[in-house]
């Protein structure tokens, strides 16, 4: 073929993304959408006015009895965690109230208990203030040193001579709370790290995030490539062998692209340690509901059995595996990411409210099994609806589903993804409304569902930033230009290298000792489960 040739058939096919790109090339947003941005603006003020009024200064606005909670340490969680949307929105007089309340925090000193998570103070405080720094044009030098005040005292949970944190450090004394952790929790520090390392031209931050990531993920795992949930630091050591995509292990396997992505390392280990898991994941754990077929991760747990469950957390992964399938270059990874936005955005189409639940489960031709009580009359009638059922029916104001829709949208461009973000910004205008701010409710299949009297940070920090970037100009934080952190926080990433990875799976050994064995009887609704359930809720994904 010529030169001319060649590029006249690149021409003639579809429109794609560039090599190791994410976003399709020259996408726009059709003009009719832009309304739906203007809203979710409206939704972003109003439910902020009421931050201001009844919660200003603490961490999470409580909507329904106008008051307030502090979960986060007491040091404005939504302030710090919304300062990037608000940059992004163009509401600059609400950006500048923040950064000035903010800049006045003493984040060495926790304002209510005494101990501090790593992980949820990194990935909400430092990442809001270095991102609002960065989108902001690299002006207020306050957020980096607030950022570097906080750090400080949060890399106290490496004790010498581990590589791996533990989960809490004790602000009072400055000692760690010496406890197991879990790979969320140690494996979500790199992207933070590195850009505080990058503004502050100290190393050690991102050299003790790296150090962490990279002890996971060279410890023998249960699965190639899919490291169990819970992490002993003293000797690194998985402890259980609970793989699953959802709390206590999502963002582990999230960040391993992301890292890679906005560093452009020369270290293929990353990407390579991402691709081994998908690989073992779509080995091990995908399967088909036998009604409306539709796709799912399964969790694997400590004896070995497939449990047929998912939950709203683990609903980032279709976004995650289309964002690096595409760095890879591998369109059938892509492909089933796109089925798995799809059987996340079906828990939303499938309730009175068009909201999602917390936690639900799936039958497929293998089997029911989900570690817990055989599900009721109700429930497999729902199923045989819906092809899934509810075991958790609350909504806590959650990003994942939506997350992965907007990164569909982005990837491929096809509108029935804005259709989805527009039901869920009606949804949410018609059932979630209180005193002008948004709660959480109790049930999403009751219209008239019992409110939940919270407003965590995410709320303002993902969910309205994704529905807002779903609606606006596809350049706008640009999925090849930024690399956006947990809670949604971008990051500036420099021009894409064309190709991610070497290839080559990663050849770590399993650990056969971790799980104990399918010959053993039946596991009881309380096997170990080094995450419980109250902590998942608690965690953001
Ligand atoms: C870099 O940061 C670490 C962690 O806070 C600190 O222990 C170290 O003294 C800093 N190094 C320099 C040169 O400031
Ligand atoms: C934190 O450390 C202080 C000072 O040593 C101690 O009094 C307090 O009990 C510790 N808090 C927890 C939750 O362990
Ligand atoms: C690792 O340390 C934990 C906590 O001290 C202990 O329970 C576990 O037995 C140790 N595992 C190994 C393999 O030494
Ligand atoms: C799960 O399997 C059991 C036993 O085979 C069956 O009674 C039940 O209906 C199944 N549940 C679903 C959701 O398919």
């Amino acid at each position: 073929m010529s030169r001319v040739q060649l590029a006249l058939s690149l021409l003639s096919i579809a429109p794609v993304a560039l090599a190791g790109n994410v976003q399709l090339e020259g996408l726009t947003l059709p003009e009719e959408y832009y309304q739906q941005r203007d809203i979710v603006k409206g939704m972003f003020t109003s439910s902020y006015d009421a931050y201001k009024k009844y919660a200003w200064g603490h961490d999470d606005l409580s909507p329904v009895s106008m008051s307030y909670s502090d979960g986060r340490n007491g040091w404005g969680a939504s302030l710090a965690d919304a300062m990037p949307t608000m940059y992004i929105m163009g509401l600059d007089d609400l950006f500048h109230e923040a950064v000035d309340y903010i800049s006045g925090v003493d984040f060495s000193q926790s304002q209510t208990e005494d101990t501090v998570s790593i992980f949820e103070s990194t990935i909400r405080y430092v990442a809001g203030m270095l991102s609002a720094y960065q989108l902001s044009g690299e002006k207020d030098d306050i957020l980096v040193e607030k950022a570097k005040q906080l750090a400080d005292k949060l890399v106290l949970g490496w004790v010498d001579g581990h590589t791996v944190p533990y989960g809490y450090v004790n602000f009072t004394s400055g000692e760690p709370v010496i406890d197991t952790t879990n790979i969320a929790e140690a494996g979500t520090l790199t992207l933070e790290y590195a850009v505080l390392s990058q503004y502050t031209g100290n190393s050690t931050y991102e050299e003790l995030a790296v150090g962490s990531a990279k002890q996971i993920m060279n410890t023998p795992p249960p699965l190639p490539g899919l490291p169990a949930q819970g992490y002993e630091p003293s000797n690194n050591t998985f402890v259980g062998g609970y793989v699953t995509w959802g709390g206590g292990s999502d963002s582990y396997l999230e960040y391993l692209i992301k890292y890679a992505r906005l560093t452009n390392t020369d270290d293929n280990s990353w990407v390579d340690a991402w691709q081994t898991g998908v690989d073992s994941s779509i080995k091990t754990l995908l399967r088909t509901s036998t009604v409306g077929d539709w796709l799912y991760l399964a969790d694997y747990d400590s004896n070995k059995k497939i449990r047929h469950v998912s939950s709203h957390l683990a609903c980032f992964h279709g976004g995650n595996w289309i964002q690096g399938g595409r760095m890879i270059d591998d369109e059938s990874i892509v492909d089933y990411g796109l089925q798995l936005a799809d059987a996340c955005w079906n828990t939303y189409a499938s309730t009175a409210t068009g909201l999602g639940p917390e936690v639900f489960a799936f039958a497929s031709d293998d089997g029911n099994y989900t570690g817990s009580s055989a599900p009721s009359k109700a429930q497999l009638d729902f199923y045989e609806e819906h092809g899934f059922y509810i075991t958790a029916e609350d909504y806590i104001l959650r990003p994942e589903v939506l997350e992965s829709q907007f990164i569909a949208y982005r990837a491929t461009g096809d509108t029935k993804y804005l259709d989805r973000a527009a039901s869920a910004v009606a949804s949410m205008n018609e059932y979630l409304l209180v005193n002008g701010a948004f709660s959480g409710i109790e049930d999403v299949t009751d219209k008239q569902s019992a409110r939940i009297d919270d407003t965590e940070s995410f709320w303002f920090a993902e969910v309205l930033k994704y529905l807002y970037l779903i609606f606006d100009d596809p350049d706008h934080i640009s999925l090849d230009e930024y690399v956006l952190n947990t809670e949604a926080q971008p990051f500036k990433a420099p021009p894409g290298k064309g190709h991610y990875g070497s290839g080559v799976l990663l050849d770590i050994p399993v650990d056969a000792s971790l799980t104990v064995g399918a010959d053993l009887p039946e596991v009881s609704a309380n096997s170990f489960m080094p995450v419980s359930i109250k902590d998942i809720i608690g965690l953001d994904n």
